[in-house]
């Protein structure tokens, strides 16, 4: 049970969040099997609140089940190759009935909640063509989205839902891979998020070992990559043309484009998306930018964050109080770290002449710790020191001295630290010193 405080901070969370991705555009892809599970109805019901609070929803409707049945009941044979299927034009009428039949089940569920959507082809494509000796034949691939249509109807307030039919300049209907179609649309649409909703097992590392490091659960679920990870994962699994190694590759690729965030989730689950939104961990893979992505300068709009991001550690006498308006007269020294808009942790550099910078102000959000953004932040502002040819940078804190001797700091004293700091150094607080040597340039 949570208690009455973390409730609303609960509460102010889901604002800050709602406000962080107001008119910011979300690329859902989401495979027929889903669709069909009980725990479609609330997806969906998550999905209009995303949508009534502003964020731009875009479908994607995937329908390989309802294929494989439309073709099987008629008797078509169709083979796949490398996930895709070979689309004979015999086949292509059943494929185009099946693709809309899991369009339309999705407008269905969104037409129940009151919500309008509409069913339609912006999509133009062309013949995948002969890939390795082997004649795709009416399958296709995305030659070009009619991303200003699309915006148009977006801006009215509709949920646009494609269906994975292409069509080519002269009206041929072409199958194409709905996974492969969200993907560049979440690039041509400049995307904050792409979300693939499959039967998807957790991508555990039992599974698929790693040879380089990575953020893993407990139990083991890679819960993230960044693109460098990502690209790994991919080279070392490629041979096993798993659903695994198609939506990470995938993934990368939409990122690689712009996209911030791609999210692997089992559609299965009730709650998915907000949980992999709103919980650090989330529950499935998410692939993102590379790390130095997250940290950048401080803006006079993050100000109030950086504030409330501080109140709690100043309360438990780990940072000195600063008020807004000091944060704005020293918000060149500031950097943040940044997820999805929203500000978990900041630090300081104060530079004292032509030698030495002050680490200051270093704070995490308490639901962020043990990630790893209190070294990036300070790994990123010893290479901003080093890269203005500073020889030492310094840092005073009252509980965080193994810390900051763990990432390589040495204790030092106050006769280390430069004149104007000594004189306001305050004996009460008694903080620890401590400095990290900084290498001479070569
Ligand atoms: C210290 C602080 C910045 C660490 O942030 P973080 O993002 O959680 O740090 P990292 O993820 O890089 O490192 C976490 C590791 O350091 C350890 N750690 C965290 N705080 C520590 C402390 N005060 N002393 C020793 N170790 C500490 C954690 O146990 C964790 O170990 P684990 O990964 O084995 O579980 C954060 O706890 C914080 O904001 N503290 C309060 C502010 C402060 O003291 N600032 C310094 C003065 S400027």
């Amino acid at each position: 049970m949570i208690n009455a405080h973390e409730h609303v901070e609960l509460i102010r969370e889901v604002f800050r969040y709602a406000q962080a991705f107001h008119d910011k555009t979300f690329v859902l892809q989401l495979d027929d099997a889903v669709v069909l599970r009980p725990a479609i109805v609330g997806v969906m019901r998550d999905l209009v609140m995303m949508h009534e609070a502003g964020i731009r929803i875009v479908l994607v409707a995937g329908a390989r089940t309802r294929i494989d049945e439309i073709l099987d009941r008629y008797n078509v044979e169709c083979r796949k190759y490398k996930h895709v299927r070979i689309s004979t034009p015999d086949a292509i009428p059943f494929i185009k009935m099946a693709a809309f039949d899991a369009a339309n089940r999705i407008m269905t569920s969104l037409s129940g909640q009151g919500v309008n959507a509409v069913i339609g082809n912006w999509v133009r494509a062309r013949s995948l063509g002969v890939v390795d000796g082997v004649d795709y034949q009416d399958a296709g691939t995305v030659d070009k989205v009619r991303v200003d249509l699309l915006r148009a109807t977006i801006e009215q307030g509709t949920i646009p839902i494609l269906p994975c039919i292409g069509w080519s300049r002269s009206g041929k209907p072409y199958n194409i891979s709905s996974r492969e179609l969200a993907t560049h649309l979440a690039v041509a649409l400049g995307a904050s998020k792409l979300f693939f909703l499959s039967e998807i097992d957790p991508i555990v590392t039992a599974d698929y070992p790693m040879d380089v490091e990575i953020d893993a659960t407990t139990d083991g679920r890679i819960s993230r990559l960044n693109v460098d990870q990502a690209q790994r994962f991919v080279d070392l699994h490629a041979a096993r043309e798993t659903l695994a190694v198609e939506l990470v590759g995938l993934g990368l690729r939409a990122v690689s484009g712009g996209v911030e965030r791609v999210h692997i989730v089992d559609g299965r689950s009730e709650g998915v998306i907000l949980q992999e939104i709103f919980s650090n961990l989330g529950v499935g893979t998410m692939v993102h930018g590379n790390e130095y992505q997250s940290i950048r300068r401080m803006r006079a709009g993050d100000v109030p964050d950086v504030y409330r991001l501080m109140q709690p550690l100043v309360g438990r006498g780990l940072l000195v109080s600063r008020s807004e308006s000091d944060l704005h007269d020293a918000i060149e020294d500031y950097v943040v770290f940044e997820t999805d808009g929203m500000v978990h942790g900041c630090c300081a550099l104060h530079r004292y002449g032509e030698t030495q910078a002050e680490i200051a102000g270093l704070a995490v959000d308490d639901n962020y710790e043990h990630f790893g953004i209190g070294r990036r932040l300070v790994s990123y502002l010893i290479d901003v020191a080093r890269a203005a040819r500073l020889s030492e940078v310094f840092v005073l804190t009252t509980q965080a001295s193994d810390w900051f001797e763990l990432i390589g700091f040495r204790p030092g004293a106050v006769d280390d630290i430069p004149e104007p700091k000594r004189r306001t150094y305050n004996r009460d607080r008694n903080s620890r010193i401590l400095i990290y040597d900084l290498s001479p340039q070569p």
